[in-house]
């Protein structure tokens, strides 16, 4: 079926990616000046959460709210889904019923098997591979602190996880060169960052990957879906977190990001994530705003 999909950064063109940033930018402006914009009255979003969540669903209920549509929430615990009605055919009937769908669930091949059988777009709201909404919301927060990320230097340091995907992606797309530094056993995707080339490269400490860098990042050392490995994670990460000895090893006006929900004193020390460089609050509000151009780019 011929629906645009939104699965990785990768289905929107570098061009689009840049003016969805501007647009989340003019949306959030509108949207602070009070002025109503609705152009999607009666259009609705099914939104179906395999995994818990509180930015995603808020940022995209809330969103779908505020351009005149209405959004759905579906769980495995109350829907069909979770008692085991094939995803094709979960895929067949949603769309027909709706305008648009988000998933957020384990195995990134499910949401590419859900959208091969949808007729609406689907967005991908995070998978064990990718969260590429949450790079939309990066970059627009970049870009309002310190303009354009083309060029720059970003650090990723902890777990090669679905975030760390996603920022392979974004190097790729914005632009910016990608330092990467995680413990043996817990690097990116192999195939994922060869595609990256020269944007993404593996460096061997934290203090090596942020070194002159203008954006550090990190996220959790044990995703959803990874509860029962925390205990040998904290062992394995002890050298990977986030601290104020990292941060000045990093540019001067370097900024903190942090998809959020962090645990202080693990990945993140407190003092930087609670500090000045900090900007993850800004970067939560932005999932709104964000998506919010991003529905309007799929529906429109
Ligand atoms: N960053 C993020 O996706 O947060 P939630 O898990 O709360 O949706
Ligand atoms: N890597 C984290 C991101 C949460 C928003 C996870 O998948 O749990």
């Amino acid at each position: 079926m011929s629906s645009r999909h939104f699965l990785t950064l990768l289905d929107l063109t570098p061009d689009e990616l840049n003016r969805l940033v501007l647009r989340a930018i003019e949306l959030k402006a509108l949207n602070r000046a009070g002025d109503l914009y609705e152009p999607f009255k009666h259009r609705v979003l099914a939104m179906v959460f395999e995994k818990s969540s509180t930015r995603t669903r808020m940022s995209f209920e809330v969103g779908m709210a505020q351009l005149g549509g209405h959004a759905i929430f579906l769980s495995p615990r109350d829907t069909q889904l979770g008692r085991g009605e094939p995803i094709e055919d979960s895929a067949r009937v949603l769309s027909r019923m709706s305008d648009i769908i988000m998933i957020r669930t384990f195995e990134h091949e499910k949401i590419e098997r859900f959208a091969e059988y949808s007729s609406v777009p689907v967005i991908n709201a995070l998978t064990d591979l990718y969260h590429p909404c949450q790079l939309l919301a990066d970059m627009q927060t970049y870009f309002e602190h310190r303009g354009d990320i083309r060029g720059r230097t970003v650090a990723w340091i902890g777990d090669g996880n679905n975030m760390c995907h996603s920022y392979i992606n974004a190097a790729r797309q914005f632009g910016f060169t990608l330092n990467i530094a995680c413990p043996d056993g817990y690097l990116p995707d192999a195939d994922i960052l060869a595609a990256a080339g020269e944007q993404a490269v593996m460096l061997d400490s934290a203090q090596a990957a942020a070194r002159g860098a203008d954006l550090v990042v990190t996220d959790v050392w044990a995703s959803m879906g990874q509860e029962e490995e925390q205990e040998r994670r904290v062992r394995a990460f002890a050298d990977y977190q986030v601290d104020s000895q990292v941060m000045q090893a990093a540019a001067v006006d370097a900024l903190f990001m942090h998809c959020l929900p962090a645990h202080r004193d693990e990945e993140v020390s407190a003092d930087v994530i609670d500090g000045a460089q900090s900007v993850v609050w800004d970067e939560a509000e932005n999932r709104l705003h964000a998506q919010k151009a991003l529905l309007e780019l799929l529906l429109s």
